[in-house]
């Protein structure tokens, strides 16, 4: 980890009753905690009130998704203000499941973006490569074209984790070596110097997503610009997400 406080999320996907979730809540309520780290959790939508109601408050909450613009005839939609009503303080925008079983693409992630950040929600900006980009030896490319509509959409950098979530890592076990991660994350942290400006370059958060678990993250977490993690699968069990967060070096 760097600069920057480190950030751990988890990402709860579409997972859940309320009787799991509210075990899921009291493990994390008696759970111990570093206090130097932001930990955010994106339960589905539907529980995100009882989350917020019985949760800690060492922990925010996030959405997993939230509508273009101001609410309305958008059937099946959630607006930013009924998210900021609940309590949510960020929402994941540009998850890979989202791009690729959804068919969101740049444009549309992109005013999500410009659209949350414009009432004060904070943005955690997924990006990755599917393994074919990876073998081809475009994961650079993908994640500079998606790192530009996020950059293109936004007036600013100050409310915005960026998650780089390779696709074959996500749900399959495989997770990137630490070398693999770094070796993005710095690519990252460089195009945001040379496009955007050398202050946000230094000061954004860059986490990482991708079968982090309890056994892998310390090591991760020991690169110097892995900023944090984003997880999925661990982050259903209290006792392993708390392992995760406590991995702050
Ligand atoms: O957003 C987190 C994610 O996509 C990673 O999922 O299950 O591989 O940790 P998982």
């Amino acid at each position: 980890a760097g600069s920057g406080k480190f950030f751990v999320g988890g990402n709860w996907k579409c997972n859940g009753t309320k009787d799991s979730i509210s075990k899921l809540v009291s493990d994390l309520n008696s759970a111990s905690l570093e206090s130097d780290v932001d930990v955010v959790v994106a339960p589905p939508f539907v529980y995100l009130d009882q989350v917020k109601n019985t949760l800690t408050e060492q922990i925010e909450i996030a959405a997993q998704n939230c509508w273009t613009g101001k609410g309305g005839a958008f059937t099946g939609e959630i607006s930013v203000e009924q998210l900021k009503d609940l309590g949510c303080k960020w929402v994941i925008l540009g998850h890979s499941e989202r791009r690729h079983i959804l068919g969101e693409n740049n444009e549309f992630i992109g005013k999500k973006a410009t659209y949350a950040l414009s009432q004060n929600l904070g943005v955690i900006a997924c990006i990755g490569e599917l393994l074919e980009e990876r073998e081809a030896g475009k994961t650079f490319d993908i994640c500079f074209q998606q790192m530009k509509a996020f950059a293109d959409a936004v007036p600013s950098w100050d409310d915005i984790v960026i998650a780089y979530e390779p696709v074959w890592a996500i749900g399959t076990g495989k997770v990137a070596t630490p070398e693999q991660a770094q070796e993005v994350h710095v690519a990252v942290r460089d195009w945001l110097s040379k496009n955007v400006t050398a202050e946000v370059a230094s000061k954004t958060r860059i986490i990482y997503g991708g079968s982090v678990s309890g056994g892998n993250c310390a090591e991760l977490a020991k690169k110097e610009d892995i900023d944090g993690f984003l997880v999925g699968g661990a982050s259903l069990k209290g006792p392993e997400f708390a392992t995760i967060i406590n991995s702050v070096t």
